[in-house]
């Protein structure tokens, strides 16, 4: 019951995130008929996006391994042909993972959610590194650095295109409750913990007008496949 109301909160209070993570997309330039993988869905606003610029001929795969998220984006995406949605991850299965199929492989604001230990397996999946444990080990003491990011891209040898930066997204929320609820439907925790501390002073201000700007340090990369 709690993860319901979680996820329902969650597809509420998502907005800002969904302006950060449809501007990436929009800058992938995406072509009609390509078939895309949204890995870390969520309740699917991205997804159905990314159906849309596609088209009826293309096909969009959201997958979360949250079900209570993927119940509601099915239940929004009932009428749409080129939309699909599934309870998994990297390491659960999705379909097709085992075969080329997506022209593109997409995940927004999950990726820090993947534990350390099945970021290897993600990376392995989806950028299908052949067998290579060496390049695989590195991953993990590159977290979430943008030059760490490059370094592996460019060690792993398959891409051209790599392009990494660290933009920061300002998240606008209407008041400091609404940041509050949506804090806790992202991370689960309520935004008073000490942990969050640092986090408020660091990145959160009120303005006159009670409205709150959340500046998201992001790590955002593109990478094109030889
Ligand atoms: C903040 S939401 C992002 C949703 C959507 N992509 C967006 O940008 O709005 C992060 C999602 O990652 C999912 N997630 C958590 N662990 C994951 C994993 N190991 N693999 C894939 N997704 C995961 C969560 O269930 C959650 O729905």
């Amino acid at each position: 019951m709690e993860a319901d109301a979680n996820a329902k909160s969650y597809d509420e209070v998502s907005g800002p995130q969904i302006e950060a993570g449809s501007q990436f997309i929009r800058e992938l330039n995406l072509s009609l008929g390509d078939k895309v993988l949204d890995m870390g869905c969520g309740t699917g606003h991205l997804t159905k996006y990314i159906a849309d610029i596609v088209g009826p001929d293309g096909q969009a795969v959201g997958i979360d391994p949250d079900a209570e998220r993927i119940k509601i984006a099915e239940e929004k995406s009932k009428e749409v042909g080129n939309l699909q949605f599934c309870v998994g991850s990297s390491v659960i299965g999705f379909p097709h993972d085992t075969e080329p199929y997506y022209d593109v492989h997409i995940s927004t604001n999950a990726y820090h959610w993947v534990p350390d230990d099945e970021k290897r397996i993600t990376y392995r999946k989806h950028i299908d590194i052949p067998g290579d444990n060496g390049n695989v080990e590195k991953i993990g003491i590159y977290t979430l650095t943008q030059e760490g990011y490059r370094d592996m891209f460019q060690e792993v040898g398959l891409f051209n295109n790599v392009v990494v930066d660290a933009p920061i997204y300002p998240y606008r929320y209407e008041s400091f409750e609404e940041f509050k609820r949506w804090f806790k439907a992202t991370t689960r925790q309520d935004v008073e913990t000490t942990k969050s501390e640092d986090l408020l002073k660091k990145f959160v201000t009120t303005e006159d007008d009670g409205q709150v700007t959340f500046k998201v340090p992001c790590i955002r990369i593109s990478a094109c496949k030889n």
